[in-house]
């Protein structure tokens, strides 16, 4: 497992395994990492000969542009424990791509160009973190530009960032596939994130009723409820009387993440919402049944 931090020493590498014809497969990181993250370096490793793992928190998804970057600041950084953590693993990857904010922005964030995928980044979590969304699609095409894979895997628990990454690959030409791998849970239901670090024990064990409620709301979907506002304002007040200051509950066509109908077959229910110093994401699909 080799650690390389600047982009001529990534390029000389993969330009290596591609005259031997050798396949290369990307996860985008921003470290702190968990079973989640290392179920993507699994699947990765199933897809390609070689895998690359990028570590960098990303200043420009933190903030507006404008430079505020209180969450960049606080965000986990665990090097030392991730590093250890890829190499424990049955099949560690190649690389691991950890560039400092200078090597990946040399004339400063604000300056460099920008990627915006229009529409679906502003909606939900991109009405509630302005920019943030334009921060993820620059950072994915620059790491694709630099890494040059022929595929790179991402986690549908992020689902809206997954659909600006499909969308930017696609409006681009990017030449690679992009694999979605399925949301990595604790027993208890909640999803795994970096950002589970800041709940106490007991929000911990809180932080399960995310879930619970967004399988609530499947199963009254399921049972036939067609009036998705009601089921939305349920859920919401439902965080709310046990302590979560949600941001959103909807229900949204999966393809373009417009609001949902009765009528639509593929939908998913997203929520965002904050308990303690955490802001928590999760999601569930809903397929039309026959
Ligand atoms: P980060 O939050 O570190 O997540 C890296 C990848 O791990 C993302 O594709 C995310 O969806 C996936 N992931 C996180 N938690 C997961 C879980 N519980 N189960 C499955 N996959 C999970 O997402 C980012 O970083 C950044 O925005 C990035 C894409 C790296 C761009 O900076």
């Amino acid at each position: 497992m080799k650690i390389i931090d600047t982009v001529a020493g990534l390029r000389t590498t993969v330009a290596r395994w591609r005259a031997n014809g050798e396949r290369i497969a990307l996860v985008p990181t921003m470290g702190n990492l968990h079973t989640g993250h290392l179920q993507l370096v699994e699947q990765a490793r199933e897809n390609a000969h070689r895998v690359i793992v990028s570590i960098f928190v990303n200043p420009m998804q933190f903030s507006d542009l404008s430079g505020d970057g209180g969450d960049f600041e606080r965000y986990p950084r665990t090097f030392d424990e991730d590093r250890k953590k890829l190499s424990a693993i049955d099949h560690p990857p190649d690389v691991i791509f950890s560039p400092a904010v200078q090597a990946m922005y040399p004339a400063g964030f604000q300056q460099e160009t920008r990627i915006e995928v229009p529409e679906i980044s502003n909606m939900l979590c991109g009405e509630y973190r302005p920019g943030h969304f334009v921060g993820v699609a620059t950072v994915v095409a620059k790491l694709l530009n630099m890494a040059q894979p022929d595929v790179a895997v991402f986690g549908e628990k992020d689902f809206q960032q997954l659909r600006v990454i499909r969308r930017l690959v696609n409006d681009l030409c990017f030449p690679v596939e992009i694999i979605g791998v399925p949301t990595v849970r604790e027993k208890n239901g909640l999803a795994m994130s970096s950002r589970n670090a800041y709940l106490s024990d007991e929000e911990r064990q809180r932080a399960a009723l995310l879930y619970q409620t967004l399988q609530q709301a499947k199963q009254q979907i399921q049972a036939g409820e067609k009036d998705f506002a009601m089921i939305q304002t349920q859920a919401i007040a439902k965080l709310s009387e046990a302590g979560f200051r949600p941001e959103y509950v909807e229900i949204r066509r999966t393809e373009d993440l417009q609001k949902a109908t009765n009528a639509d077959e593929h939908r998913v229910i997203l929520v965002a919402a904050w308990l303690g110093e955490a802001r928590l994401i999760d999601n569930i699909v809903v397929e039309k049944q026959e």
